[in-house]
Formats: C-alpha cells, sequence, structure tokens
C-alpha cells in the first residue's frame, strides 16, 4: 500500500493514488493524488516545473523556484510564498526554515498522538524525517493509509533538537499542490439552530478561507469541505473531501494560483496562536482527513462514513446501534419535580422509550441559565432522593439513565467562582463579555481540570448512570488563561489539549457510558469530539423541515450514527410551526432517533403513533444508523435512501406538498 519506487513515494488506498517525489534539492513535489491507475502511467508524470520572471531561484544547484513547483510541504523564505504549512520564529528572530528530507520509514502501527485525538487502526504509516539543519530542528510528515476508506490522514511534528527555545506562529497539519487543476468548493457554514447549510461557489482566484475563531470547530463553518469539478453531482464526477480531527479554531485555505494550481492547507488557525518550544520539546498538529471519489458527493460520503464509523468512534460504540432516548429538556426546561419527571418517564416507557435523559437543571441552585454552572452537587429540593433515587426508578421501570452536564463552564453566580474566581477565564480587572451569562473555565490549570474530573467522577459514581450529555453553549471571549501568564497565544490550542485529556480520561475510566456531544447544537460538531463521544446532538432547531436541511448538510461528511434527531412538539418551540407528527419523526428517523416532548400533553392516538414509530426504528435502526446512506437527485425536495445487504429504506421530502415519506424496500410506511 505505502512504496517507494526510486524516488516517487506511492500510497495507495482501495480506489485512489497519491504520489510525491524526493526533488533533487532535498524537497518534496507533490506529483498526484486522485483515481488510481497504473503506475506506469504515473512515473511519467512531469514534476511540471515552469520557469517565470521575478521569482527566486532555490540554490545554484537547484536553480528554480520553489514557487513554480507543486509541494509536499512549505515554509517562508526560500521562494514560495504561498500559504505555508510551517511559520517558525527561529532564535536570532529570523523565519526562514530550509527543511531537507532525511530519511523515512514505513510503520504498520501508527502510534496516537500524545496531545490531540486521533484515528486509529490504520493499514500503512508513512513517516518522512526532514532536518533544518542551521536551527537543528526536526519536522516529521506522517500518512496514514485507510485502506478500504480510502482515507489518507496527514500530521506533522516539529522536534527542537537545537539548544535554543523557538516559537512556531503557523503550523498546518497538511498541504498539497493539486496540478493544472481549479475547483469547486462545497463547504458547509451556518449559526446557532441553523447547522451546515451548503455552499458551492466556483474558485478562480485568489485564497478561498473556510475558518473558526470561536474557539471551538463552530457552526460558523465545519471544518468538512470538498473540492470538486464543476459538474461533479451526487452521483458523478471527481471529488475531494477534507476534514480535521480537531475541535477548537480551525483554518483551511484553498488558494488557486496564476499557474492554474491549487493549494489546499488545513490546520489550527493561526490567528491569536503562537507555540513556543524548548530545546528537546516536540509539537503535534491535529490529524488532517483526505479522501478522494470519481462517484461525486455520494462517494465522498461513503468514505467519510466509514472511516469514521471504523476509524474514529471508539471501539466500545464502534458500529453498536444507539439507544431511543426521551429528554427532559423541551418538556420541562429548569421546571421539574421528581414526580414530573417519573411520570415522563412512565409515559416514555409505555411507547417504548429505552433511555430517559435529565437535561440541564438538577443541580447547583438552578433555576435558569444565569446560576450554578460548575456547582456539580445534586439540587435537594428539585430532586429530593438525589439522583441516585431517581435513577434507581428510572431503572425500576426497565429504562436507562442519563444526565446532562457542562463541565467546561461556570456562572459567576456560583459557589465555585465565589470560591476560585481566578478559575475562569478572566483579564484582570476587565469586564468579561458573557455568553448565556457564563464563563469558560480556565481548564489549562491542572488544578481545575483535576476539579471537572473530581466533580464529575463523584457525580457518574453517584448512580447507574449510562449517557451523559456534554454540552459547551458559549464561544470564546476575553481570551486569557490566568493560568498561563506570558504565554497567552497558547491559551485556545492548550484549552483542547487539556479538554482532551479530561475527555480521553473520562472515557477509559467509564467505557460503557455513552457520551453525546453538544454544544447549544452543533456548535462543535467535529472529529476530535467524535473521538471521545460517539454522538453529537445536530441542533436546536427540532422544527422537521428545518432539520431537513441541516441533516441534509451534516450528511456530506457525517454518518447518521454521529448525529442525534429528536421528535419534539408542536407548535415549534423556536419556529412555532406546527407539522405532523408523521413528518417530524420521518426526519427525526434518518439519525439518532429521541423525543424531546411533554409525553404526557399528548393524547391516546398520537402516543399510538409514537410506539408504532419506535417499533418501526428499532426493528430498521441498525439499517438506518450504519447502512450506506446517499443523497438521490429528486428535483421536488430531498430524497435520502440507506441500504444494507438486502434491505433499503428511503425518506422523501416533497417540496410543492411539504410533506414526507418513508418506503420500506419500496413499500411505502404508513
Ligand atoms: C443547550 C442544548 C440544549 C439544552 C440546553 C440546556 O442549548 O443545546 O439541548 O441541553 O443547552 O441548557
Amino acid at each position: 500500500m505505502i512504496k517507494k519506487i526510486g524516488r516517487n513515494f506511492i500510497l495507495e488506498t482501495k480506489n485512489t493514488i497519491y504520489i510525491f517525489k524526493l526533488l533533487p534539492n532535498g524537497y518534496l513535489g507533490h506529483l498526484y493524488y486522485g483515481d488510481r491507475f497504473d503506475e506506469k502511467i504515473f512515473q511519467n508524470i512531469k514534476s511540471n516545473i515552469r520557469r517565470t520572471g521575478n521569482t527566486v531561484e532555490y540554490s545554484d544547484d537547484f536553480p528554480y523556484s520553489l514557487e513554480d513547483i507543486p509541494l509536499e510541504y512549505s515554509t517562508y523564505g526560500k521562494g514560495d510564498i504561498k500559504e505555508p504549512l510551517i511559520v517558525i520564529r527561529n532564535y536570532d528572530g529570523s523565519n526562514t526554515s530550509d527543511f531537507i528530507y532525511d530519511s523515512y520509514e514505513i510503520v504498520k502501527e501508527k502510534s496516537k498522538l500524545e496531545t490531540l485525538p486521533s484515528s486509529y487502526n490504520c493499514d500503512e504509516q508513512l513517516i518522512i524525517n526532514l532536518v533544518d539543519k542551521y536551527y537543528n530542528l526536526k519536522l516529521q510528515l506522517f500518512y496514514s493509509i485507510f485502506y478500504e476508506s480510502n482515507v489518507i490522514v496527514k500530521s506533522c511534528k516539529l522536534v527542537n533538537n537545537s539548544d535554543k527555545t523557538i516559537k512556531i506562529e503557523k503550523f498546518n497539519s497538511s498541504l498539497i499542490d493539486m496540478h493544472n487543476k481549479t475547483f469547486t468548493i462545497t463547504s458547509f457554514f451556518g449559526n446557532w439552530g441553523n447547522e451546515m447549510n451548503k455552499h458551492q461557489i466556483k474558485l478562480t482566484a485568489g485564497k478561498y478561507v473556510i475558518s473558526s475563531y470561536t474557539g471551538s470547530s463552530s457552526n460558523r463553518n465545519n471544518p468538512f469541505f470538498m473540492l470538486s469539478d464543476d459538474d461533479t453531482s451526487e452521483n458523478k464526477g471527481e471529488c475531494y473531501g477534507f476534514n480535521l480531527v480537531y475541535s477548537g479554531n480551525h483554518y483551511s485555505s484553498i488558494e488557486t494560483t496564476q499557474l492554474q494550481r491549487t493549494r489546499i492547507v488545513q490546520g489550527i488557525n493561526s490567528e491569536n496562536f503562537e507555540f513556543e518550544i524548548n530545546p528537546n520539546e516536540d509539537f503535534e498538529t491535529p490529524e488532517a482527513v483526505l479522501t478522494f471519489s470519481s462517484c461525486g458527493f455520494n462517494g465522498i460520503s461513503k468514505n467519510m462514513h466509514y472511516f469514521i464509523n471504523n476509524h474514529i468512534i471508539r471501539e466500545n460504540f464502534k458500529n453498536k446501534i444507539r439507544p431511543v432516548l426521551l429528554n427532559s429538556w423541551e418538556a420541562f426546561y429548569f421546571f421539574f419535580t421528581e414526580e414530573g419527571l417519573l411520570e415522563l418517564a412512565e409515559k416514555g416507557q409505555e411507547v417504548g422509550v429505552e433511555l430517559f435523559v435529565l437535561d440541564d437543571g438538577w443541580f447547583g441552585n438552578r433555576k435558569n441559565d444565569q446560576s450554578s454552572l460548575g456547582d456539580w452537587y445534586v439540587n435537594q429540593d428539585k430532586l429530593p432522593n438525589g439522583l441516585n433515587g431517581l435513577c434507581n426508578e428510572i431503572n425500576a421501570l426497565g429504562l436507562k439513565f442519563g444526565l446532562w452536564v457542562e463541565p467546561e463552564m461556570v456562572n459567576v453566580n456560583s459557589d465555585l467562582y465565589r470560591v476560585h474566581p481566578n478559575w475562569a477565564m478572566n483579564i484582570n480587572n476587565k469586564k468579561h463579555s458573557e455568553g448565556r451569562n457564563q464563563r469558560i473555565l480556565d481548564i489549562i490549570n491542572p488544578e481545575v481540570s483535576e476539579y471537572i474530573l473530581n466533580s464529575l467522577k463523584r457525580v457518574f459514581n453517584s448512580c447507574n448512570i449510562s449517557y451523559v450529555k456534554w454540552d459547551f453553549n458559549r464561544i470564546f471571549s476575553d481570551v486569557y488563561s490566568p493560568y498561563l501568564k506570558d504565554r497567552q497565544k497558547e491559551t485556545s490550542h492548550r484549552y483542547y489539549m487539556s479538554l482532551y485529556k479530561i475527555m480521553d480520561t473520562l472515557v477509559n475510566e467509564y467505557p460503557d457510558i455513552l457520551f453525546e456531544g453538544c454544544a447549544g447544537g452543533g456548535n462543535r460538531f467535529d472529529l476530535g469530539i467524535l473521538c471521545y463521544f460517539p454522538q453529537i446532538w445536530a441542533s436546536d432547531k427540532t422544527d422537521a423541515l428545518d432539520r431537513l436541511m441541516i441533516q441534509n448538510g451534516y450528511s456530506y461528511g457525517y454518518p447518521l450514527s454521529s448525529y442525534t434527531c429528536h421528535v419534539s412538539i408542536c407548535p415549534n418551540h423556536l419556529t412555532r410551526r406546527t407539522l405532523p407528527l408523521k413528518t417530524r419523526f420521518d426526519v427525526a428517523c434518518f439519525g439518532n432517533l429521541g423525543y424531546e416532548l411533554n409525553l404526557n400533553l399528548l393524547d391516546e392516538s398520537e402516543l399510538e403513533e409514537i410506539k408504532k414509530q419506535i417499533e418501526f426504528y428499532k426493528k430498521h435502526r441498525e439499517l438506518i444508523q450504519f447502512g450506506q446512506f446517499e443523497r438521490e437527485e429528486y428535483e421536488n425536495g430531498i430524497k435520502w435512501s440507506i441500504l444494507k445487504e438486502d434491505q433499503k429504506i428511503e425518506m422523501i421530502y416533497h417540496n410543492d406538498t411539504q410533506t414526507t415519506e418513508i418506503r420500506l424496500n419500496g413499500e411505502k410506511y404508513e
């Protein structure tokens, strides 16, 4: 799968091939990425070096400009002026780097990243070692092959072998220069309750950037995007898919040059980023995920879905069916009693729900969103018998029990803040801008992450918890870590290094708890979170017609088993729209199904209908959650289909009548 033939490095997956070449000056030139075909044809591909007037020649021995060569990595200062892979502020103040090929290695097992989440079970990994001998720095490029998924995962590491401290100012995970090619980009933007809007534009000149600066991967611009030929459709045409295993500020740029080449970089957003590397220290980038298909956008979805289900979702939940849940939020918001919760759970049990989730409001003195985040002990007024008392009753009904938490946050009005104001991200003596009346904890401080871990362990040990919904309801502002002092530009990245450590500890200590990520819906829907939490609440928007578009957007890059979809009450709490129960189910059915409404407000016939829906879902959920999903072309709306062995399920939305239907093996399900 990975070969070195002559000076060429050849990486193959089932249907794709990726080739780069060791150039005479010790740099690596990119040759080809795309459909797999006979190797001999490859070796004839010229590296396509052109010489133009006012460029800079690399050296006397290599009188070409790096600007004109399709590269595999790039730095500042030696002639290439496009977006670089890495920018280092050397100890002498310069930012020129000159990394030259040193050696390579092919390994079977890829090691996990030490500071960030990683994909696992690759087929082979290529490690390229490059050295900047002037500054004694080593740059490693990692390429992991996921043969069946047609995915190549790339990441990098910088090792400081010198005796001087340096600063990284920019470090992307992947750089690739496509030959003689320009693209149409498909990206996914949005905001709260309106995630994953598909957007397409033809890239002709200049730089197109997809990035986030919210302190999360964000609902503004999801890190997943595709580059295709102009006429690529759902089922036909060439397409590349890209994503990043990272939950913080991300950055991808697609730069179309005057030579009709396209440079694509993906990585950490370098805005307000800088990282100090002392002698013998290193820095690793998040993993970038690349895939290619000649079978249109559905080809990319198929590759990404397979890859995520098999190499991102942790082993314990890999291809494991997800329970039908009932969530208390839209039923009660903050205003519940133990009795009310139990009445709701009983109704849930009657209609076939498997898991009861107590959402926000169960802890501290929480009556609204203005207090108590950080105080992770049970509110005895609402739950006089504690979590254990409630959980036992729920379990006695035959239901599993789950709980909402938002551990990264603190309200100023909380016991935690009163005792430890310096545990929050606060700039000394400055007024802080709050989101949802809350601030972000400085989890880089080990004392703070220890507090979070201990508080959560206490809660998880207090009763028989099967599921945890982990929320994150605001974006970063006033970014400042009191703990980091004079290394503030490391804050955003170190935040995620700490968060991943916390998540890793918890999923290892509680391997059977099903964690669901959430960030006011999809404000942190990414592969970093999915490495720990197998599913994510896709959006706070539960209105079925709006949800159709949101779920359609997610489906391009993420498998159905990764997003949760709830049937809620009508009129919908956000849109005030009334839609039939059937429409609400038909849409929610294409994902991990849940209910989020007060079942006690429904009449018998509605309850009966829900019972049938859940029965239907349970019977076919393996097909739905793990079958092969496709978007079919349908002029009058949306058509989704899922195939597994001889089973096929379809959801069709008709624009003209605003109605939905589900078909099972061609038969209409009423
Ligand atoms: C966020 C979530 C909701 C709910 C509330 C609770 O908005 O997206 O589903 O959990 O928080 O405060």
